[in-house]
């Protein structure tokens, strides 16, 4: 596997390789890999001749505060993990190669209404942040297919717009959250963790598991939520948001969908964590589905 840190031969290599006549895959990731990143690395591998993985932590999508400086950066071992899943190129920039005029006059995107509430609502600019680095990387690569993890199941529901919006031809897959044995899914950020938190963070999953259980049996939104959000605190999460979405991330209508999306973010200590299941609702019964 090459790695490239610069935009000319990065262009240089990609051109070569659409001359060939070769299709495409990019994977955006901001490296620490785990096997989620390496499942869509999979994914890519039998979409498209040609896997390009990306590796940046983007200053543009963490708020004051956040964890950008703590953020780990292990290259070494992401290039040795990727080479080994078969990935044919890594594309890793300095900050100042893709942001060359600095970060507070960089031309920014937004995507309205998908980047609001949920974690839009906690995290501020977070989404323009990804969606203006995910814009840059999608122009530079010119990929046939990108993969995104559904894990950030709203991240993955403002690039699917984003790349409508904005006409980019490119096929957006969403890959299925890989999970630890308990249930708790993989990210980055479990790193954080104290042994104790570590060993409450599946709770957060099973959580929202019997919630999602309780709604395809019919249980009222308002009260299978109640009851989940309960259970959330009691367990020792701080809880940030749990919210029953449409699968598109509309508000969810029970007279229009029979299938949901369960997104919730928790906290143990100063670490957050998110994730999110699909509610398949049974056909409705009279007096058995609420609003
Ligand atoms: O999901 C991530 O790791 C990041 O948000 C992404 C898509 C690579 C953009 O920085």
């Amino acid at each position: 596997m090459q790695t490239l840190h610069d935009i000319a031969p990065l262009r240089e290599r990609l051109h070569e390789h659409r001359m060939a006549g070769r299709s495409v895959a990019l994977v955006p990731t901001m490296g620490n890999l785990h096997e989620g990143h390496l499942t869509l690395v999979d994914r890519a591998r039998s979409l498209a001749d040609v896997v390009v993985a990306t590796l940046f932590v983007n200053p543009l999508q963490f708020g004051a505060g956040e964890d950008f400086g703590q953020y780990p950066r292990t290259l070494d071992r992401d290039r040795e993990l990727l080479t080994a899943r078969g990935c044919d190129l890594l594309f890793a920039p300095a900050v100042e190669t893709l942001y060359p005029n600095g970060l507070e006059t960089q031309t920014q995107v937004h995507v309205p209404d998908v980047s609001e509430g949920l974690c839009g609502g906690t995290r501020i600019g977070h989404f323009d942040g990804v969606a203006t680095v995910v814009s840059l990387l999608l122009h530079l690569v010119q990929p046939d297919i990108a993969c995104f993890g559904e894990k950030d199941f709203q991240q993955l529901a403002v690039i699917r717009k984003l790349v409508a919006d904005l006409h980019f031809p490119i096929e957006i897959v969403g890959v299925p959250t890989v999970r630890a044995e308990d249930g708790l899914a993989l990210s980055s950020r479990n790193g954080y963790l104290s042994p104790g938190d570590r060993a409450l963070a599946p709770a957060f999953y099973r959580t929202l598991s019997r919630c999602g259980d309780a709604l395809a049996r019919g249980q009222s939104p308002a009260d299978a939520l109640a009851a989940a959000r309960q259970a959330l605190q009691e367990a020792g999460f701080r809880l940030d948001y749990l919210e029953l979405r449409g699968p598109s991330l509309a508000p969810f209508d029970a007279a229009k969908h029979d299938e949901g999306r369960l997104l919730g973010a928790v906290y143990l200590g100063s670490t957050r964590l998110i994730d999110n299941l699909a509610v398949a609702f049974r056909p409705a019964e009279a007096g058995t589905r609420h609003g």
